[in-house]
C-alpha cells in the first residue's frame, strides 16, 4: 500500500501564519504536523509516500522531508497547480498512485489513536474504501455519513444544513485503486471543487463496498487558530517529563520536556510544556499547555496556553499571554522601564489579530 498525504492548499484560515508558512509545518509541541502524519503512515508499514504539494509552500515541504528528517520512507512529490478538491489531488496523483490501494491522508490532521490497526484491516479486507468517522456536535461543517445496520457507508453528505447523522468524515481515508475510474467522471461541486465525498458516493453507487470506522482517542483539524491551540494542548497531554539533570534544581512542575541547551533562570514552568533547544526563560511563568519555540525567549513575562514559535520573544508583558499563537521571530515587547504606558506601539502585517 502507499500513502498519500495532502499538503498542498490555501490555508487561508490561518493567515498570517500561512503567509510565511506551509500550515501542514505549524508547530505542534514543537514538531511540524505534518511529521505526525509521516510517523503514523511508517508506523502502518507504508514507507511509499506521495506528498501533494502547492507551487507557493513546495519547496518548504520539500526541504522539510529531506534527508536531514532523518525519515526512513520514500517521498515522491507531487505538485498541485491549484487546490482544487481533495478528488482533485488524488486525480494528480494518478501516475504515482498506479493500481495500488492507498492511504490518503490530510496533512493538517492529527489523530491520537493511528491508523495501523486501520490499514492491516483494510489490507486484509474486502471493501472497496474505509472512511474514518467520528461523532461530533455540529455536523453541518463537515463530510456526513449515513451508515446500514454492518457499518457500511450508504451516504454522504456534504455539509448538509440538515445533517443526517452526527457522524463526520475525518481527514484519512482508505481506497482501492477503483476510486480513480468515479473520480475521472467527476464534476465540480457548487464551490468549483472535485469532491471526495462525490467520488466516495461515487463507489457507493456502482454497489461497491465502503466502509467505516470509529475513530479511537482524538481527532483534530488544525485549520484554524483555535485548532492549533487545542492540537497543541493534546499532544501535550501525551507527553513524559524529560528534563535535563542539569535543570534539576529549577522550578519545573509535572510533563515537562526541556531540550538542550535551553537556559532558565528564576523561572517557573507548569506542565504539560515544551521547551525547545536554545530558549532562554528568564524571570518568567510558563504554564500549562504551552509550547516555546527553538531559541525563542520568555523574559520577565508569562504564557499560559499557547504556541511560541522559534525566536520569538515576549519581554516585559504587563499581563500574562494567554490563548496566543506567536508566530516565527515576532517580537512583543511590554517596554518594562517602570513606566505604564498608555499608548500601543504596534507593527502588524496583513491579517494580524490583536485582543487587548
Ligand atoms: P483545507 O483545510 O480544506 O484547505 P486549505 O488548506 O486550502 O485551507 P483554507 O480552507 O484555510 O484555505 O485542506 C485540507 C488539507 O488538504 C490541507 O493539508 C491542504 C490539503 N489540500 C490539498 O493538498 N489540495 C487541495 O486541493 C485541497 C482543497 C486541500
Amino acid at each position: 500500500m502507499k500513502g498519500l498525504i495532502l499538503s498542498g492548499g490555501k490555508g487561508t484560515r490561518l493567515r498570517p501564519l500561512t503567509f510565511t508558512r506551509a500550515k501542514q509545518l505549524i508547530p505542534i509541541a514543537n514538531k511540524p504536523n505534518l511529521f505526525y502524519v509521516v510517523e503514523d503512515l511508517l508506523r502502518s508499514g507504508i514507507r511509499e509516500i506521495g506528498v501533494i504539494i502547492s507551487p507557493e509552500t513546495g519547496a518548504e515541504i520539500r526541504q522539510a522531508l529531506g534527508p536531514q528528517s532523518g525519515f526512513d520512507a520514500s517521498f515522491t512529490f507531487i505538485t498541485q497547480d491549484e487546490p482544487r478538491g481533495l478528488a482533485h489531488a488524488v486525480k494528480t496523483a494518478r501516475g504515482f498512485l498506479g493500481q495500488d490501494a492507498f492511504v490518503m491522508y490530510l496533512g493538517d490532521n492529527l489523530l491520537s489513536g493511528g491508523i495501523a490497526r486501520l490499514v492491516e484491516d483494510f489490507r486484509s479486507g474486502q471493501s472497496d474504501a474505509n472512511v474514518l468517522l467520528t461523532a461530533v456536535d455540529d455536523p453541518r461543517q463537515f463530510g456526513v455519513a449515513v451508515l446500514d445496520e454492518q457499518g457500511r457507508v450508504t451516504r454522504l453528505v456534504e455539509k448538509p444544513k440538515e445533517p443526517p447523522s452526527n457522524l463526520a468524515l475525518v481527514g484519512v481515508y482508505l481506497f482501492k485503486s477503483v476510486i480513480h475510474d468515479v473520480i475521472e467522471t467527476l464534476k465540480p461541486s457548487w464551490r468549483n471543487e472535485y469532491e471526495i465525498t462525490d467520488a466516495i458516493q461515487g463507489l457507493i453507487d456502482r454497489g461497491l463496498n465502503v466502509r467505516s470506522t470509529r475513530v479511537h482517542g482524538w481527532w483534530k483539524d488544525t485549520g484554524k487558530p483555535e485548532d492549533l491551540l487545542d492540537a497543541n494542548r493534546l499532544i501535550l497531554s501525551q507527553v513524559r517529563r524529560q528534563v535535563p539533570s542539569e535543570y534539576e534544581k529549577a522550578d519545573i512542575a509535572g510533563e515537562v520536556v526541556v531540550e538542550e541547551g535551553v537556559n532558565i533562570s528564576n523561572s517557573l514552568i507548569r506542565g504539560p510544556a515544551h521547551i525547545a533547544r536554545g530558549a532562554v526563560l528568564q524571570d518568567a511563568y510558563v504554564g500549562p499547555y504551552t509550547s516555546i519555540g527553538p531559541e525563542a525567549q520568555v523574559i520577565h513575562s508569562e504564557v499560559e496556553y499557547s504556541i511560541v514559535f522559534g525566536e520569538a520573544k515576549l519581554l516585559h508583558l504587563p499581563c500574562r499571554l494567554d490563548a496566543s499563537v506567536i508566530g516565527q521571530g515576532v517580537v512583543v515587547d511590554g517596554c518594562g522601564d517602570g513606566r505604564r504606558k498608555h499608548t500601543l506601539q504596534l507593527v502588524l502585517g496583513d491579517h494580524s489579530q490583536v485582543k487587548i
